[in-house]
């Protein structure tokens, strides 16, 4: 991968290393050209006029959809991609669009992330029951505990592909096909995964796959949810039918006194002005990544983490949580360990002020799991993504060596 070229298009790297990406990536110059093109050159609503200028913002906003759909393996009649604020508001679309009855279950894991557990939580006020399946201490669940706590009556089942706290990577595909012989629906929770690695949503046989845009060099307030369209006649079609979660202008084909009809496409999901800057902003993300190439990314990933977790390894002192290096299981960029005699928020404002070292530290919104794994304190997270160099995991390891001394 040309890194060094990558980089140029980020110039706030000049003055920071950046490893917080699981967070919020950094945004590279052509995508905020194009959201400023929008604001300069063509700014006017979409859905709505018929004037040039509006045809044109409603053609680039509607090509992001399609760039984004694509991006996933999700283009075509089968599925809806609708841009949200973020993977937190696709995941609630879902927890409030369908409709539950009593004693359905919904089964998750105590991997994830709090957007994807607490809108489920949530239902049990409803009368939904909630199964979560636990991990062992690397954050690995077995396939059997699925097997297990999927049955007849599940309705829904909820987990991330890569959890943003361990870097564990949950094999969804398998998971699909538990669900499929159960008929429970499939919703995947890509935040982590789809900025890293390639994503085919038709291959992984999910109901839902939902990601955020700010996590994969797109602008903040960006989000997707991609929706499998229940074929007709099919059994799963009511599983996977969603109410829209606010209804009102742009998004109705006809109104009358005993109510409206929903336009058809995502339109229908997206009531009111979107950002519509911002939408345009992640279809420009979605070109770069492909020009940059996200196979070419992730392997690029995978040889920045085995750096890291080798260099970790030799750090007394450090200890490493989630799969470790030798570990036969699938891992992403997200690297979690603490310092002994150090609080994780210790060490990463150590980092910062010496070395202007950006990392994470804390529980990841992720409190049920920091408890299960006894971190009361949660973890120090170094995340990675295609702008980051081997020269920069090597000065992080120097400026952890210091710090585990002092601890
Ligand atoms: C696995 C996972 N799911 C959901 C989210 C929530 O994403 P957002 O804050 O963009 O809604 C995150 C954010 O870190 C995440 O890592």
């Amino acid at each position: 991968m040309a890194v060094q070229e990558i980089r140029h298009d980020f110039p706030i790297l000049k003055d920071v290393i950046y490893l917080d990406s699981a967070s919020t990536s950094l945004t590279p110059e052509p995508v905020l050209e194009a959201v400023l093109d929008y604001y300069h050159s063509y700014k006017a609503n979409v859905g709505r006029g018929v004037y040039q200028m509006a045809q044109l913002a409603d053609q680039r906003y509607r090509d992001a959809h399609r760039k984004a759909a694509e991006f996933i393996g999700g283009a075509g009649p089968e599925g809806m991609t609708v841009f949200t604020r973020n993977t937190t508001e696709s995941i609630n679309i879902i927890a409030s669009g369908l409709k539950w009855k009593k004693g359905e279950c919904i089964v998750t894991s105590l991997l994830e992330h709090h957007s994807n557990l607490l809108p489920w939580m949530r239902l049990k006020e409803k009368g939904v029951d909630l199964r979560i399946v636990k991990p062992d201490k690397t954050g690995k669940i077995d396939l059997s505990d699925y097997e297990e706590a999927i049955t007849k009556g599940t309705r829904l089942v909820a987990v991330s592909q890569l959890s943003n706290a361990l870097g564990t990577v949950v094999p969804v595909k398998e998971i699909a096909r538990i669900c499929r012989e159960r008929g429970a629906a499939l919703l995947v929770d890509g935040a982590q995964s789809a900025p890293h690695m390639p994503i085919d949503v038709k291959d992984i046989d999910c109901d839902f796959f939902c990601f955020s845009g700010h996590k994969m060099l797109g602008p903040t307030g960006t989000g997707v949810l991609w929706m499998r369209k229940g074929e007709e006649g099919e059994e799963r079609e009511e599983r996977v039918e969603i109410e829209p979660l606010l209804v009102g202008g742009g998004m109705v084909e006809d109104v009358s006194d005993g109510g409206f009809v929903a336009r058809p496409g995502y339109e229908g999901f997206e009531a009111g002005t979107p950002d519509i800057s911002a939408g345009i902003g992640l279809g420009a993300a979605v070109d770069y990544l492909n020009r940059a190439g996200v196979e070419k990314i992730h392997e690029y990933e995978i040889r920045l983490t085995r750096r890291l977790l080798e260099g970790l390894e030799k750090i007394e002192g450090i200890e490493i949580y989630g799969p470790g290096r030798d570990s036969s299981e699938a891992r992403g960029g997200v690297v979690s360990f603490g310092v002994d005699g150090l609080l994780p928020h210790e060490v990463a404002l150590m980092l910062d002020q010496a070395s202007n070292i950006s990392v994470r530290s804390g529980h990841h919104c992720c409190i049920p799991l920091m408890k299960h794994l006894g971190l009361k304190y949660g973890t120090v997270r170094a995340s990675l993504y295609l702008y980051n160099t081997e020269n920069e995991i090597d000065k992080l390891l120097a400026a952890l060596e210091q710090i585990a001394r002092m601890g």
